[in-house]
């Protein structure tokens, strides 16, 4: 695919999230070289520009214009509350936002902790389940098994992690997948490629199965 307009793409630098948008991005014709190894976060390609961007901070950096689009889990989309347009839902391996807690345990749930506070809040809310929720970075199991917490909110996507410690999704609050984000005004001031990428992306078959 040529480009005829400049385009700066937000690739999500998380492993799972990375692989997955390259290898769509190259399957919908865009020459992207191999830039592993190289410790600089913008590449630069002809017209293509490609930052790598921690996957909260993707829809920040589409709604403000820094990049004219990106990829991204749903659940960060969710969690960042911005109103990006949300042309294709790209697929890959189907995850989802859960309630987890200990195995059988039957007690109240008070306090929570996710990586996605604002999502969990809204959730727990919207089931009457009035838990205080604390916001914590990552390897939320350990929260709940060392008694942190009651529960926390996260996703499961091969349901690994939960079984290995011996935790239960509780209820499933939504259904996930990578979404292709687009900044509005850039859509308009880069209609042409930007909508040649959005129908490249949207005839690619649905992947499924993305390697961990
Ligand atoms: C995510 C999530 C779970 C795990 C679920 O963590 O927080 O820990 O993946 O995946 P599974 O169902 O396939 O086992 P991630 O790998 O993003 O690491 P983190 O906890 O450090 O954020």
């Amino acid at each position: 695919m040529k480009l005829e307009q400049r385009l700066t793409i937000a690739l999500p630098s998380g492993e799972r999230s990375k692989h997955y948008a390259l290898r769509l991005l190259r399957r919908a014709g865009l020459e992207i070289p191999d830039f592993q190894g190289s410790r600089s976060l913008s590449h630069e390609f002809g017209n293509l520009r490609i930052l790598e961007v921690k996957d909260p901070d993707v829809p920040a950096y589409v709604d403000l214009g820094v990049a004219d689009c990106g990829i991204v889990g749903k659940d960060w989309i969710l969690e960042s509350g911005r109103d990006v347009y949300e042309p294709i839902d790209l697929g890959g391996e189907p995850y989802r936002l859960s309630l987890i807690g200990i195995q059988n345990s039957g007690s109240r749930i008070e306090r929570v902790a996710s990586k996605y506070a604002r999502s969990a809040r809204k959730m727990l809310n919207e089931r009457g389940i009035p838990a205080d929720v604390i916001q914590l970075s990552g390897k939320l199991e350990l929260a709940a098994l060392t008694g942190l917490v009651d529960a926390i909110v996260d996703v499961v996507q091969t349901g690994r992690t939960l079984k290995e410690n011996n935790l239960h999704e509780l209820e499933v609050f939504a259904q996930l997948s990578y979404r292709l984000i687009v900044n509005r005004a850039a859509l308009k001031l880069k209609s042409s490629t930007l909508r040649e990428l959005i129908h490249r992306l949207q005839h690619l078959e649905t992947e499924t199965g993305i390697e961990k």
